[in-house]
Order: structure tokens, then sequence, then C-alpha cells
């Protein structure tokens, strides 16, 4: 059993930031299934939203923050983000961050879709990757965070839990009742153990849930782990049908849903039909290339659908040259790796799955259902980002939620370690036995991505998402099965998050009786202020979806 103050699952920017943050109040284990660096965060181009101008002002922000959220951000949530956004943009700078300036030393501030105002702090088009590279400089040389890779969290424990692997009481109506968390179960990648870590506090910052679908822009880890786990756990998970589709992802077969970042329709970049004539001028007159990303995206999908076509093309060839490479030396390079150059022609592009706006329901502090549970980052739903996530305030979000968290937790530290520690069971893999057929794993991968972007993609219909049900129904059961027959891998860790995120996504889907933000279902074509200007509600022990 290992013992911490605090246990962080996840390290992009919200676990490292909090991670920096706690490691003054106590002992700070940071565990993340890969290498330290494999997040989202690093993959980030377009940078962090914050008013930094002064043609520029938080009211304005916030408008276009719930005007993007489409009714259903969370107005006081909204507020604090926006006005601690330009704090937590100069704490990044004294850690070591260099934002791109201008020869005057202000910002050079990007635009990206929705913005009214250029607001968009950046480091070129690296912006993740810089930001990431100092937060892991910063957490090793603390004495007081270790940071364990190739570790992936199974389970948190409840005492709920506990008492229900002790064979205790098992709660009111036979069902766990879980109050406090008090660690986790992890499993140690490269020994193949599973270690039990106990912590009055326990952060999950894991990130999104892209891996759910076909094409995506998240990297390999993105597959919903803090969400499934919490949801597991007992905790209420919010608005999971309201998935971000990136309208422009490169197309090309070894390209992997690169990025091609909004910031270049923010300087003018074009998109264009499969025979080069432009399009977005017919589904959003006014604000065309930078209209919200789920109206771009839906012009995307129905443009394809029209043609018959696989890709659209976006064009910033008519900047000028010396700009293009300067501002965004990143896409330059990487699209000329694969043969296109964006400086001389339109590049084939095609939306991908991007962003996760719903997760686990946290308080204005990142304090889950759960005592001692946080969420922050992606994982969580705040209530900043309501039905669609303004571009760039996601990192914002876990700078902003990092910090409200770790003053949280400092201000409740002794209640939050006063719960007696309880005797942990360790891990029990009862009778166990290895999964020689990778395939099974892998079968069921392909097979629920495959089924979420043909079924529960940027357009959706009552009788797809019927059938998205019935398909994932027997695959949950049978991964259930080999969760118990089985000893636990990672592979097999991530399928059986991503299957229960899917089923997440399907459910709230399928409640939600009208189209808002990034959810289109043509059965139900039309905003319902009235009925559904509300989140959805899923928990474990409510199987309906709630409000
Ligand atoms: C982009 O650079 O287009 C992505 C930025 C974001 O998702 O906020």
């Amino acid at each position: 059993m290992v013992e911490t103050d605090f246990l962080i699952i996840g390290s992009g920017i919200a676990g490292l930031t909090l991670a920096l943050r706690l490691s003054d109040l106590g002992h700070v284990t940071v565990v993340t299934k890969k290498g330290r660096s494999e997040t989202a965060t690093a993959l980030a181009q377009g940078g962090i939203a914050a008013v930094l101008s002064h043609h520029d002002a938080f009211f304005l922000h916030e408008y276009d923050t719930l005007k993007a959220g489409d009714g259903l951000c969370h107005e006081s949530m909204v507020n604090l983000c926006v006005r601690s956004g330009p704090d937590r943009i100069r704490e990044l700078e004294a850690l070591g961050v260099e934002f791109t300036r201008r020869p005057d030393g202000t910002y050079d501030l990007g635009k990206e879709g929705s913005h009214s105002r250029r607001r968009v702090v950046h480091a070129g088009d690296f912006t993740g990757s810089v930001i990431q590279q100092i937060l892991v400089r910063q957490v090793v040389e603390r004495k007081n965070i270790t940071i364990l890779e190739n570790h992936i969290a199974v389970d948190v424990l409840t005492q709920g839990k506990i008492r229900s692997i002790q064979g205790g009481d098992p709660g009111i109506n036979g069902k766990v009742e879980p109050q406090r968390c008090v660690g986790a179960y992890v499993l140690d990648v490269s020994a193949g153990v599973v270690e039990t870590f106990v912590a009055p506090v326990t952060i999950l910052a894991t990130g999104g849930a892209g891996k759910v679908y076909l094409y995506t822009s998240n990297p390999d880890v993105a597959t919903g782990d803090g969400i499934a786990i919490a949801y597991r756990a007992g905790a209420r998970i919010a608005n999971m049908e309201f998935v971000q589709f990136h309208p422009t992802c490169l197309y090309h077969p070894m390209a992997k849903n690169f990025l091609i970042s909004e910031a270049l329709r923010g300087e003018g970049a074009i998109l264009l039909d499969p025979d080069h004539r432009p399009f977005m001028h017919e589904y959003a007159p006014e604000e065309k290339e930078l209209a919200t990303r789920d109206l771009v995206a839906r012009a995307i999908d129905s443009v394809l659908k029209k043609s018959g076509k696989e890709c659209v093309y976006l064009d910033i060839s008519h900047r000028d040259p010396a700009f293009i490479k300067r501002r965004f030396p990143n896409i330059y390079e990487a699209c000329k790796r694969y043969g296109f150059d964006i400086t001389k022609e339109p590049i084939p592009v095609v939306p991908a799955a991007h962003y996760m706006c719903g997760g686990v329901v946290t308080d204005s502090y990142g304090q889950t259902d759960i005592i001692g549970l946080f969420a922050v980052g992606e994982t969580a739903c705040t209530g900043l980002h309501g039905a669609n996530r303004l571009a760039s305030n996601s990192l914002l979000e876990g700078l902003v939620m990092a910090a409200r968290a770790a003053c949280h937790i400092q201000d409740n530290l002794e209640e939050l370690k006063s719960a007696p520690v309880p005797r942990v069971p360790d891990w029990n893999p009862g009778g166990a036995v290895d999964l020689d057929e990778a395939v099974l794993v892998s079968h069921n991968w392909d097979v629920i991505r495959r089924l979420m972007w043909d079924y529960v993609g940027i357009v959706r219909s009552n009788k797809r998402l019927a059938l998205a049900k019935k398909r994932l129904s027997p695959i949950l059961e049978e991964i259930n099965r080999h969760y118990w027959d089985y000893t636990v891998t990672r592979d097999f860790l991530e399928l059986r998050n991503l299957a229960q995120v899917a089923e997440l996504v399907v459910r709230a889907a399928s409640a939600r009786q009208e189209s808002r933000g990034g959810h289109f279902n043509m059965d139900y074509p039309e905003k319902d202020d009235w009925n559904w200007r509300r989140d959805t509600i899923l928990s474990r022990d409510d199987p309906s979806a709630s409000t």
C-alpha cells in the first residue's frame, strides 16, 4: 500500500498545475498511464483565451463564451474563469512560459471562431507543447512530487466500495453508498501489478475522451478514464451529448488526424468544397469560417454528404508565405512532411472529435459529489462550456480550476485529512487468468469507435441512437465479464473506460429531445429552451437521464 497526501491521476495542464500548487501542502503522487508528456495539453496549438488587451473587456469574453455555450453555460463559472484568466497567464509566465509577442512588446493575440476580439495568447503554434515542457520541468524539480509513468488507475476507492469488497454493509437498498474517496487501485503497467494508493485527496485529471470516436484530434490516451471511474464510483456525470468536433483535421492516411488550428481561419484561411468553391457563406453568412465550431463542423458534414467526397479543403495560400511560416511553423512543417505546402495550395481537411464539453459534475472548486474526490480540466463538467466550448477556453479552465481546487483543498485540509484511514484491502485478482487473445480487446475497441462515428457523430437521429444503444449493450456485458475473468491490462482498462463513456454519450444524446450546441438530432432539429435549457445528468444509481 502506498500512502500519499494527494493522488493526482493525469499529467496535463490541470493535473501538473495542481501538483505544483499542492506540493507546498504535502506529498503529491502523480500517476500517468503512459509518458508524462503524452497529453492533450502537449498537442494544443491554438493557445489560451484571456483578456489581455485594452481593445478587449471581460464582458466581451464572457459574452462570447455564453454565446458559444448556447444557453447551457453556468454564468457564475464563466465570470469566474474569464476574470481569473489574466492572473493565471502571468503565473504561467512566471514559471517560464514565453508567449509570442509583437515587436512593440505586447502579446501577439490570435483570433479563433466566435471570439469577437483577438484574445488568444500563444507560443507560435506549439503552445501546449511549450506549457507541458515547462510544467514537467517544474514538477521534476520539486522534492515533494513523485511522478509515476505507465501507471493507470483502475478505479477509485470509496468507503462504500471498500465495504462491499470486504463483504460488509452494502448500503441502502443494496447499493453501495460512496461518501468519501480514500485513494485508488492503480495498475503498474510495466510490473503488471495493481497497487493500492491511499490518499485523503484524489484528483481526476485524465483529460477527454476523443478516442471514443474513430476520427479524433486527441492523443491515444484520451479514453475518458476519469469520467468512467467517477461514474462507476457513483458521482454524477453531466452533458455527455455535447461532444465538440473540430472542423479541420488534416485528411491524410498517415496523419492520424493532425489538427489544423482554428487560428488559421482566424488569420483568413477559407474553407473550400471538393470543387474548390467557398461554401461557409451559405451556412453562416455573417461569421462564415469563424462561426462556432458546431456550425462549421455541421456545414462540412453536409457538404461531404451532398458531394459524396471524403474531404473539403482549407486555403491560406493567399497570405504572405513568410507570415504563414512564422505564425504556424508546426503546421507548415507537418503538412510539408505529408506532401502539402500550405503557402502554395489548399490542404485536405475533415472534422474529428476534439473536446468533451461534458464530464464529472463539480462545484466551482473542482469538488465532485464524493468527498475527497476532485475533477479538473476536460474530465470535469464545471458549467463553463455549456453545450459548446468557445475555442481556447479549455487550457484556461484547466489553469483556473487547478488554482481554485488547490485553494479549496488548502482551506479544508484539516477536515479532509481528519477521516480515519480505512484498512484498504489489497487488489484481489481472484481466479483471473491472463487474456491470451489480444483480439478480444482490439475488436471491441474498433467496433465501438466505428459505431460512435457512424451513429452518434456530428449529426444524429433517433434511429441511429437506438441502434447504437442496442449494439453497445452486449459489448458492455462482454467487457464486464472479461473484467472479472482476466487479469487487467492497460489496453483492457482503456477499453472498459471507452465503452462506459460511449454508453454515457449515447444515453445523454438519446435523452435530449432537441438540437443545441454540439448536439444535433435530425428528428428534433430545433432548440427547445422551454423544455431543454438544462444540463443532462447521468448517475450510476439513477439509470435514466435527469436534470
Ligand atoms: C485549435 O487550435 O483550433 C484548437 C484550439 C481549441 O480547441 O481550443
